[in-house]
């Protein structure tokens, strides 16, 4: 698909095909787009777990599922549960710049390609973040500091499924030349 077709044709799928299971060449395929973004310092802050079918899937389903939200990824093959490494100081605090906590910005950046490669390869992506991370790190079995993000649900969208028009403010609002 062309680029920027592929850009508008992105979007939260929030009704998944429960007898589709997405193959595992497909699967690495996305993680690798996700491994392969950019991050400040090349730090690559981010850590994947995977959760392909089976208990620990419904696990983690059930703890994005807090008040009824997201009961689409009961139906979703693959959930990736992406957590935050511990946070590296950057060098560079005698320097006039701003010092940032740049994790949650590289982690966008690696979950962005993830659900691009998806859209590419003709499967669909929910990112979550409203989520019981403490259900979660039961679930995956982590230590209790473990610092969870997002998780990222993959799968095909059940037949039928509308693209839907971006509703996004207008360029004006966000957009300043200067
Ligand atoms: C960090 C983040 C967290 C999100 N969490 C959820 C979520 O928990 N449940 C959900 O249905 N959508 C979630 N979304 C999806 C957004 O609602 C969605 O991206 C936005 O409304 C734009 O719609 P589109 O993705 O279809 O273009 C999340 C998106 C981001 C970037």
């Amino acid at each position: 698909m062309e680029f920027f077709e592929l850009l508008k044709q992105r979007q939260s799928c929030r009704s998944y095909d429960k007898n589709k299971r997405v193959n595992n060449e497909d699967l690495q395929k996305i993680l690798e787009a996700g491994l392969i973004a950019p991050s400040a310092k090349n730090s690559q802050p981010w850590k994947f777990y995977v959760t392909a079918g089976g208990e620990t899937k419904n696990l983690v389903a059930a703890a994005c599922q807090e008040k009824g939200m997201n009961m689409c990824l009961s139906d979703c093959p693959v959930l990736i549960t992406i957590a935050k490494e511990p946070h590296k100081q950057l060098p560079g605090f005698e320097l006039p710049i701003k010092i940032q906590d740049f994790r949650p910005v590289d982690i966008g950046l690696s979950v962005a390609q993830m659900t691009l490669a998806a859209k590419e390869l003709g499967l669909d992506t929910l990112i979550v973040g409203w989520l019981n991370d403490k259900k979660i790190i039961t679930a995956l079995d982590l230590p209790d500091d473990t610092d969870i993000c997002l998780v990222l649900g993959v799968g095909y969208a059940t037949e039928g499924y509308e693209i839907r028009e971006k509703n996004r403010k207008s360029f004006e609002e966000k957009v300043v030349f200067k």
